[in-house]
């Protein structure tokens, strides 16, 4: 089990001994932790190259042909499904929708189950994380299975994946008690990829995705730093801020390899990572 913790950023005087890397502003809008809810829609469309059909990992059923997910996304669901011994117990129901994918279901999920049902359950067009490519929806593996609610039962193997989901980097997304922020009902089988060790991070502290964002903004490079332990890594996690104009440069702590996000607001956050036993390389 992993523990987090804080750290300053290792400077020395006006000396700074760290390496910088320069991120386009338009990239805010991309990584595995952007933001997509009713204030915060999607700015960028994901790009082919990084989706990558269900149909390359056979042993993974599908309610229909063509599904496709983020590429990492779709790595680490097919891991977790071996994980909790679900392959041949649950099915993928839907992952990455176009825009006009999730105009459809909207409308015709109002024309089938109502407007009140259909704003608890489906998010508005360009407001679905399902046009990310990170989310994914997953079904008890059944003759009937609901497209919009597929049944994900709390016991069995759908129990411990939604357990070990987190280890993978797979949060449930809308949980009950954060309607108020979230805005939609609680969906047992909704999971949003958006890596480790951000899921354990927001799980320990049962944050939803619209608090860990707003969190990480306290965990700024000049300040503390976010730090998760385990026992394979030490991990960085700070928030910069976009500078004005069109590039933004970032400093980076001394890692082994790193991952950047857009928060698809205002800034990027950085996941550094050293592993254990190892020097950095910077
Ligand atoms: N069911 C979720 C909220 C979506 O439509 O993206
Ligand atoms: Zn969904």
């Amino acid at each position: 089990m992993g523990q987090t913790n804080v750290a300053k950023p290792q400077q020395s005087g006006r000396h700074l001994t760290f390496n910088t890397i320069q991120a386009a502003n338009s990239e805010i809008h991309q990584g595995h932790l952007v933001l997509i809810n009713r204030e915060n829609p999607i700015r960028q469309t994901i790009s082919n190259s990084r989706l990558l059909p269900l149909s390359s990992i056979p042993s993974i059923h599908t309610l229909r042909d063509g599904m496709l997910l983020e590429r990492t996304c779709l790595r680490q669901l097919a891991n977790l499904l071996e994980a909790c011994h679900g392959i041949n117990e649950i099915i993928a129901v839907s992952g990455y929708r176009t825009k006009l994918e999730q105009e459809q279901i909207y409308a015709s999920s109002l024309v089938d189950n109502g407007a009140d049902y259909t704003a608890r359950y489906v998010a508005w067009p360009d407001r679905s994380e399902h046009q990310t490519g990170l989310a994914i929806d997953v079904g008890k593996l059944n003759k009937n299975v609901d497209f919009i609610a597929p049944a994900f039962p709390d016991t069995d193997v759908y129990k411990s994946f939604k357990q070990l989901a987190a280890s993978f980097g797979f949060i449930q997304r809308y949980k009950e008690g954060k309607e108020f922020i979230t805005h939609i009902s609680c969906e047992p089988w909704h999971f949003r990829y958006i890596g480790c060790p951000h899921a354990e991070i927001m799980e320990r502290n049962e944050w939803c995705l619209e608090e860990y964002i707003d969190q990480l903004k306290n965990y700024p490079f000049e300040d503390d730093h976010l730090v998760y332990e385990d026992e394979h890594s030490s991990v960085q996690i700070y928030y910069v801020a976009a500078d004005s104009g069109i590039v933004t440069t970032i400093p980076l702590v001394p890692c082994d390899r790193y991952l950047l996000s857009g928060n698809n607001r205002d800034g990027f956050i950085v996941t550094a990572y050293l592993d254990k036993g190892k020097q950095a390389h910077v």
